[in-house]
């Protein structure tokens, strides 16, 4: 690298670093030391938490691994570190002033050796925390989402337990239901047979994207929104969840012990036709697709509508070309913080013709999450490679909460098949 691009790469890390931090930050204004501290499910840690363990990694793998500096809160360790405490014993915080002044101290630090530091060398594991750094946002947004509407159910039940004692009902408790809009027809769209690039090899790309290869796959079809509530709404009615028929062996043994009826993001109001179904289980998309006599994409299939232009037989890095995600190309970085109607963004199309590929919900696949070939763990094996277990399933195209350092058609999420917590929906293949 000549110093010239040497120094615009400082710059760009340093600009990304900050605009990451800004959203961060975002994220905590007004939120209360019950809310940092509080578990809202058994598989995610507190919000308090992941703050905490944000400066944590920044300390570990840029001022401890890189620039050789002593731990900048050394008590901290034993709490944020990834793999020490359960997630249950992750409720005993500092408050958020403390956490806060924490990120500050190792920031502070970093930001000195960034002027130093041989960034060519380096610039893969700066861009490594920065996206590790985004996705710990992402669940701070999703499990903040949840305990929001834990606090609405709890206030629906106590306003319930009000009408009784009071033996009257409260007025003006109902407004008006809006006009459901017409709904958008949700057409499959032809790609035809072929190869094309699948992951990434460039700077920013995370291990398990890595290396780019060539993938070939016969024709297929692929749907151009992801499937909206109110086409999930006819699954619901004709009594999807109660009909085995729809669901795997997997996927019944997992409905009856989750014992659900509806999308856990489920709204009654029609003002949300067209937005894509969301808080759904990898299941849950199974058997939908099954009902429509449908399926899951690959995650190729998914990878190649969004990414491969067929006309000029080249690679999009976003749908709808280079440039930087914005707000007018679709629903990410907390802009809006909900849901879209998945015809919102029309200028985010991909070459193909899908709609909404990046932002508005995660997408399942049906892809389990592996290895691509040449794959080398980095920078640890708990990143990836732990994960390739053949039980995870592979999310693509983020979501309203994904901030653009990780929003890419490359870009792989994963979870367990019964997650549902995260902000996640679904489109259907054929
Ligand atoms: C890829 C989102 C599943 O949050 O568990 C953060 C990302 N890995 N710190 C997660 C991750 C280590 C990971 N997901
Ligand atoms: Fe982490």
């Amino acid at each position: 690298m000549i110093s010239n691009s040497i120094q615009s790469c400082r710059e760009a890390i340093y600009r990304d670093l900050q605009q990451c931090r800004s959203g961060t930050f975002k994220l905590f204004t007004d939120i209360d030391y019950d809310t940092f501290c509080r578990q809202a499910h058994p598989d995610f840690s507190p919000v308090g938490w992941h703050l905490g363990h944000i400066a944590y990694t920044e300390d570990l793998w840029l001022l401890q691994r890189c620039a050789g500096l002593k731990p900048v809160f050394p008590e901290y360790h034993q709490l944020f570190a990834a793999d020490i405490l359960p997630k249950k014993q992750r409720v005993f915080l500092p408050t958020l002033p403390e956490v806060e002044c924490y990120l500050n101290a190792v920031r502070k630090k970093v930001l000195d050796y960034l002027e130093v530091a041989p960034i060519d060398e380096q610039e893969r594991l700066w861009r490594f925390i920065i996206q590790h750094e985004s996705q710990h946002c992402e669940t701070v947004a999703f499990v903040l989402q949840m305990q929001r509407k834990k606090e609405e159910e709890r206030g629906k039940n106590e306003e319930g337990r009000g009408k009784n004692e009071e033996g009257r009902t409260k007025k003006n408790a109902q407004f008006p239901m809006p006009h459901a809009p017409c709904p958008i027809p949700n057409l499959a769209i032809e790609i035809p047979g072929g190869e094309f690039y699948m992951g990434s090899d460039a700077a920013e790309a995370l291990d398990n994207e890595r290396s780019r290869h060539l993938c070939y796959l016969e024709a297929y079809s692929i749907d151009r929104y992801p499937v909206t509530c109110r086409q999930y709404r006819d699954f619901m009615e004709s009594g999807g969840y109660q009909n085995p028929d729809w669901w795997s062996a997997d996927g019944w043994k997992w409905l009856q012990s989750a014992q659900v009826d509806r999308p856990l993001y489920w709204s009654e109001n029609p003002a949300f036709n067209n937005h894509p179904v969301c808080g759904v289980s990898w299941y849950e998309a199974e058997a939908y697709c099954n009902f429509t006599g449908k399926r899951l994409p690959s995650e190729a299939e998914w990878e190649k509508a969004a990414s491969w232009d067929a006309t000029n037989q080249t690679y999009h890095l976003y749908p709808w070309g280079k440039e930087q995600p914005n707000g007018t190309l679709c629903n990410h970085g907390n802009n809006i913080a909900s849901t879209s109607p998945v015809d919102a963004y029309p200028k985010g199309a991909s070459a193909a013709g899908c709609c909404d590929m990046l932002g508005n919900v995660w997408e399942w696949t049906a892809s389990t999450f592996d290895a691509y070939p040449g794959f080398e763990s980095y920078p640890y094996r708990g990143y990836s490679q732990v994960y390739f277990d053949g039980e995870h399933r592979v999310l693509k195209g983020g979501s309203w909460a994904t901030f653009p350092q990780a929003l890419r058609s490359t870009f792989r999420n994963w979870y367990y098949p019964g997650v549902r917590q995260i902000i996640g929906g679904f489109r259907c293949a054929k």
